[in-house]
């Protein structure tokens, strides 16, 4: 649906590289997306070496975000995945990070992102919303074992967006945001709206 209209693709969190692998697949101009951990970048630099439109950066969000991310010039959209860095390879354990900017980066990612220029219609997709709030989520709430953000709610998402953008909570997995914005006029594409792995939300808005 929004083919064309998006000219890159920026993806906070690698991990495997297997959300990129299906973002790749179509025709973003290029695609960045930042890993902090330096073992999971290298593995990632390697899986995409062939493919000169994808650009992995070994840094923390933010610090990909300022270097490459704010400054794009065109439509993007901003795939926000990164926390708890490492967890999923047992690399690290989900508390082990205290800095709340590397461990749960989403607030300052938004602000860096709400800060971009005005005039582009970016679309920014948030997985994991069961860290922000509890709720009806397909997959549960937020195991008791895993420490939530200090300041838990996802209020800073309306404060930064809510003028600019349409904000709809999913529920499947472990819950999603998508923030689109409202200059973007023809929704019907989310009556019928269904998905429950990232692929088919990618499906319905590329
Ligand atoms: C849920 S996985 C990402 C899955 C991937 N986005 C996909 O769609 O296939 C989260 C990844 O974010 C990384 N990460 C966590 N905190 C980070 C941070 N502050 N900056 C960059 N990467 C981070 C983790 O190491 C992990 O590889």
């Amino acid at each position: 649906m929004l083919q064309n209209q998006a000219d890159f693709f920026f993806e906070t969190g690698t991990w495997k590289g297997d959300g990129l692998a299906y973002a790749a697949t179509f025709p973003f101009k290029k695609l960045y997306s930042s890993e902090i951990i330096e073992t999971i970048a290298k593995n990632a630099v390697e899986r995409f070496k062939n493919n000169n439109r994808v650009i992995i950066i070994n840094k923390s969000s933010t610090d990909a975000l300022k270097q490459y991310g704010i400054t794009l010039q065109g439509n993007t959209i901003f795939w926000l995945d990164a926390h708890f860095p490492g967890a999923e390879e047992g690399i690290n354990g989900y508390n082990e990070i205290e800095e709340e900017t590397i461990k749960l980066p989403l607030q300052k990612e938004l602000e860096m992102i709400a800060a971009r220029k005005k005039s582009f219609k970016d679309i920014i997709l948030i997985d994991d919303l069961r860290i922000y709030e509890e709720g009806a989520f397909e997959s549960g709430n937020l195991p008791e074992s895993v420490i939530p953000p200090n300041n838990r709610n996802t209020n800073f998402v309306e404060t930064l967006f809510g003028n600019t953008h349409n904000i709809i909570k999913l529920y499947q997995d472990e819950g999603y945001l998508a923030l689109l914005p409202k200059s973007l006029t023809d929704l019907s594409f989310l009556e019928n709206f269904y998905f429950n792995q990232i692929n088919k939300l990618f499906k319905k808005l590329l």
